[in-house]
């Protein structure tokens, strides 16, 4: 899988691509990730990238020119174009059915923005799959571009060790419950134990009592998601 952002601080991804499950993922060549500073694309002689919005206004707004030029640019460099993600909070709301759609593809450019967004002209032009990680507003979309790679890369064959440790995560499964509990050792800690059938070796009794956690977590925290059979079950008010 190839990711190419584009980014105005290229430099905000160094941690994240030398530390972590990605940087793993980039040496063993199951994942590409290149980054492109839009500033490169400025024909300007103090290389800017941004200007005073039309009509007035507090903050800067990035210009269409750079912008669409590095996106063409970076499509070029490969005989497959990508699909175009802007990370905006106006796009579509990132979820794990949007991270499983996203992951189908073999390429995807992640476009940052900055400041007060882009020139509405790189959206009318480029045709971007616009996406958010949430109603909130970042300062930039490169940690919005870093969730969506972790999310992503996840799904990678290969990717996770235990090729099946994604797919008993939160809302991989059809119906979409929050995760059982987790314990490892000790047994016992500050007076809470271990529950006991996770003790047992049963792994059927095992594998309902997740269940079972799994429906009450989700009742209690994230009743929205439940399907309509399970709302209502095991819902007493959470102590934290
Ligand atoms: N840029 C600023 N805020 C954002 C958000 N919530 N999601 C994606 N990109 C953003």
């Amino acid at each position: 899988m190839r990711f190419d952002v584009l980014t105005l601080f290229p430099e905000i991804f160094s941690g994240y691509m030398t530390q972590s499950l990605l940087k793993l993922a980039i040496d063993r060549s199951l994942v590409e990730l290149n980054l492109h500073n839009i500033r490169d694309w400025s024909r300007d002689k103090h290389h800017s990238v941004d200007d005073r919005p039309f009509g007035g206004g507090p903050g800067m707004v990035i210009s269409a020119e750079p912008t669409v030029e590095a996106v063409e640019a970076v499509q070029a460099t490969d005989s497959e174009p990508g699909h175009l993600v802007m990370l905006t909070p106006q796009g579509r709301k990132l979820d794990q059915p949007l991270v499983e759609q996203l992951a189908q593809h073999k390429r995807l450019l992640l476009l940052c923005g900055r400041y007060e967004g882009f020139d509405q002209r790189v959206s009318d032009i480029l045709k971007p799959d616009e996406v958010s990680i949430g109603d909130f507003v970042l300062n930039g979309g490169e940690v919005a571009a870093m969730t969506v790679i972790d999310a992503v890369i996840r799904l990678v064959p290969g990717v996770l060790g235990d090729e099946d440790s994604s797919r008993f995560d939160s809302f991989s499964h059809g119906d979409r419950l929050l995760e059982h509990a987790q314990y490892t050792r000790p047994r016992e800690y500050r007076g809470l134990e271990v529950p006991e059938v996770l003790l047992s070796g049963d792994h059927q009794q095992i594998a309902r009592w997740r269940q079972e956690n799994s429906i009450q977590r989700t009742s209690q925290r994230r009743a929205d998601l439940l399907p309509e059979k399970n709302k209502g079950k095991n819902d007493e008010p959470r102590n934290s």
